[in-house]
């Protein structure tokens, strides 16, 4: 299963394209915000030669479509990921579109590897104005039975990389008075989840370092907004360990949202100067339910139904 409470994830790359008048009705559809814009919002940082949308997690999934819709409003894309054969392939879909685009290979929860990141795009001529900080990864099943490279690797990429890319690129945007942060969470991020610990935490870590960001950035011409998907069909659910059987009963059909409409959720969202943007209303509704209901009456529910703790 994706993530979300009582998270799943198909295990399918997905590669629509977010265009036509299909796409547009189906994202229109998807597009749910939640919490009204501040006051000082400031718009995306327009396209420019020397400025670029640096976009993690760009070889799968979520990544992918956020690229794609950031380029579709102009904005060249620094795509970065482990796996260089899908980026060179959006890359050069990209390019054909008129954007520029160029591939970044790198493992994120290597700190040298971050480090070196932000060296290459500047000895390319670039800086970033738009950080999509989208790459992450989901484990399942109980602490006591978790693999301790697993758990770590999932730590330093979904926590560890987030805060320090913000800690390396914002400075620049305070100083130029214009940017924009998008931190991929989760409807993970509103309840401690049984069965995904460490996932729900490091979302929950992610939703709360976002808003805490913003409030900072207020007036600064720098905007930040936190996208929390519920379950979406990407690769997500064969990289955390999840079965085609816990994946197909873990959660009801209309709460899955397709990559493309949650990628367009988030930059509009970010566009918008939202705060948090949850696509789909009946994430919305859960995502809600859950920040709202007790610990004590949630939490046994969640782990007497979590598919990873029945194994
Ligand atoms: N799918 C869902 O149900 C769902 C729901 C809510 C939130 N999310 C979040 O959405 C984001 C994208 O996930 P997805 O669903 O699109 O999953 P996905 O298809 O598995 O994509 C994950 C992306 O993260 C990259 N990545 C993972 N570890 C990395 C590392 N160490 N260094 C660099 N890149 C790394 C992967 O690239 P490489 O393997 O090539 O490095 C891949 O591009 C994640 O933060 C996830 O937690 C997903």
């Amino acid at each position: 299963m994706p993530d979300g409470p009582p998270a799943g994830g198909a295990a399918c790359p997905t590669v629509r394209r977010p265009e036509g008048p299909r796409a547009r009705r189906s994202a229109a559809r998807w597009t749910v915000v939640a919490g009204p814009p501040t006051l000082r919002t400031m718009p995306l940082p327009p396209p420019a030669a020397d400025r670029t949308a640096l976009v993690t997690g760009a070889s799968s999934g979520i990544g992918v479509e956020l690229a794609r819709q950031l380029a579709h409003r102009g904005h060249g894309v620094t795509l970065v990921a482990r796996r260089e054969e899908p980026m060179h392939r959006l890359a050069a879909e990209l390019r054909r579109d008129g954007v520029r685009a160029e591939v970044l290979a790198a493992d994120l929860a290597e700190p040298g590897a971050r480090a070196d990141l932000v060296a290459r795009v500047g000895a390319l001529g670039l800086h970033v104005g738009i950080l999509v900080n989208n790459a992450g990864l989901g484990t399942s099943g109980p602490v006591h039975g978790s693999d301790p490279g697993r758990e770590a690797s999932l730590v330093r990429t979904n926590v560890e990389a987030v805060a320090d890319l913000c800690s390396r690129l914002v400075p620049e945007m305070v100083r130029r008075g214009s940017g924009a942060v998008l931190n991929v969470a989760s409807t993970a991020a509103f309840q401690p989840l049984p069965g995904q610990a460490a996932y729900a935490a490091s979302k929950a870590f992610v939703l709360s370092y976002s808003r805490a960001l913003r409030a900072e950035l207020d007036a600064t011409g720098v905007s930040v907004t936190a996208l929390c998907p519920g379950p979406v069909a990407t690769e997500f659910g064969r990289v955390a360990g999840f079965s085609a059987e816990e994946t197909a009963g873990a959660l009801p059909r209309f709460m899955w949202v397709p990559a493309p409409a949650v990628a367009a959720a988030g930059v509009d969202g970010l566009a918008a100067g939202r705060a948090v943007v949850i696509p789909g209303a009946a994430n919305r509704v859960t995502a809600h339910l859950a920040a709202l209901t007790p610990r004590r009456v949630l939490l046994p529910f969640l782990a007497r139904s979590h598919p990873a703790l029945k194994r």
